[in-house]
């Protein structure tokens, strides 16, 4: 590699927290919602016309805006689609990531590098249960987090071995990939998360319950009602939202259970570009976190029974989904 090419890696790398930073931004003040408009009838985003045509210039060079001769900047339509309206990706980007994952691993509240605070004090992670201990910060999280899992949701649903019962999703958080599961397959799906967080649960349909719980103890989960047993469990982003020596007693508590299939979906190291980074976002603030390839977490579920069915990208470049099936119970 020449010195040209790797001082071009390093400054890619290095100066994209600013158009990151700039996309956050102009999603958290809606400004895309405004366009097209020139820069000077941005007058709701700031009185500073200059200011919001230098940042509306970063976007461009990412390609998410253009300038058409007139100074008039807009959007291409699948763009607008992505990044303007209520419960759009907007939403998620100006609310959940830049609210409340940026200072996690940033500069927190203090000003402090929370990435360098921790690499030197590991221990001073306190995870989900630490930061929901706080019920408005569950609720802000909950919200963005079932907004943007709407969409993965339908894919996941479609991609699980159709069930033929009761499905369990441990870490389900306000429901969303359960409800895609009851209304794809017409199934019950129970729902396990922390206090905090099914307590403010919107109702999310007859066929969906919540319970709280605990996914590092079992015993915490609710058993299986009116003798009917789990066909299948769901974990869905889980196995970064706990420490990564707990991966595998959860699959093996689904296996003791006797569940049919595992599905697990989520960050995935070395499926997709932005798999690492978002491992990274939750390493930094999950005591014990570990990052696992998709490979990984095949073999892990095989040890228990589970024979892979199924391994595809959901999110884009960023989550994979692997299905385990019981050899025993495959048809
Ligand atoms: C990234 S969110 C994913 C939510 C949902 N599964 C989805 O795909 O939209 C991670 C979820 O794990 C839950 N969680 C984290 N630690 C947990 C624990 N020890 N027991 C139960 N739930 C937990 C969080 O409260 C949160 O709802």
């Amino acid at each position: 590699m020449s010195l040209a090419v790797a001082a071009r890696s390093i400054n890619a790398t290095a100066y994209g927290y600013v158009s990151s930073w700039a996309l956050l931004t102009a999603c958290e003040l809606q400004l895309f919602d405004h366009l097209p408009a020139r820069a000077d009838e941005l007058g709701a985003v700031s009185p500073d016309a200059a200011l919001v045509e230098t940042l509306l210039y970063v976007l461009d060079e990412e390609g998410l805006v253009d300038r058409d001769h007139h100074g008039v900047w807009s959007q291409p339509e699948s763009m607008s689609t992505l990044l303007t309206g209520d419960q759009s990706y907007r939403d998620y980007l100006g609310g959940q990531v830049l609210q409340q994952m940026t200072p996690r691993l940033t500069l927190g509240t203090t000003g402090e590098n929370v990435l360098a605070k921790v690499l030197a004090d590991p221990a001073s992670r306190q995870g989900y249960e630490g930061w929901f201990a706080d019920a408005d910060e569950a609720h802000a999280y909950q919200a963005s987090q079932y907004a943007g899992s709407l969409g993965p949701a339908k894919a996941l649903a479609r991609s699980l071995p159709k069930p033929s019962g009761r499905v369990l999703d441990v870490g389900g958080g306000w429901g969303a990939i359960a409800q895609a599961i009851a209304r794809t397959h017409d199934f019950d799906v129970d729902v396990v998360d922390l206090e905090s967080v099914v307590a403010a649960a919107p109702p999310a349909g007859d066929r969906v319950s919540f319970h709280a719980g605990n996914a590092l103890d079992p015993t915490t989960w609710p058993t299986d009602r009116d003798g009917v047993t789990y066909d299948g469990a769901v974990l869905s982003y889980l196995f970064s939202s706990i420490p990564g020596d707990q991966h595998e007693p959860v699959v093996r508590a689904l296996a003791d259970r006797g569940v049919r299939w595992v599905a697990v979906h989520g960050f995935m190291v070395g499926s997709g570009a932005h798999a690492a980074a978002w491992s990274l976002q939750h390493a930094v603030f999950v005591p014990g976190h570990v990052s696992r390839t998709a490979d990984d977490v095949a073999d892990m579920l095989e040890r228990h029974g589970f024979v892979e069915s199924d391994r595809r990208p959901l999110v884009d470049e960023m989550t994979t989904l692997v299905v385990g099936v019981r050899a025993d119970r495959a048809g």
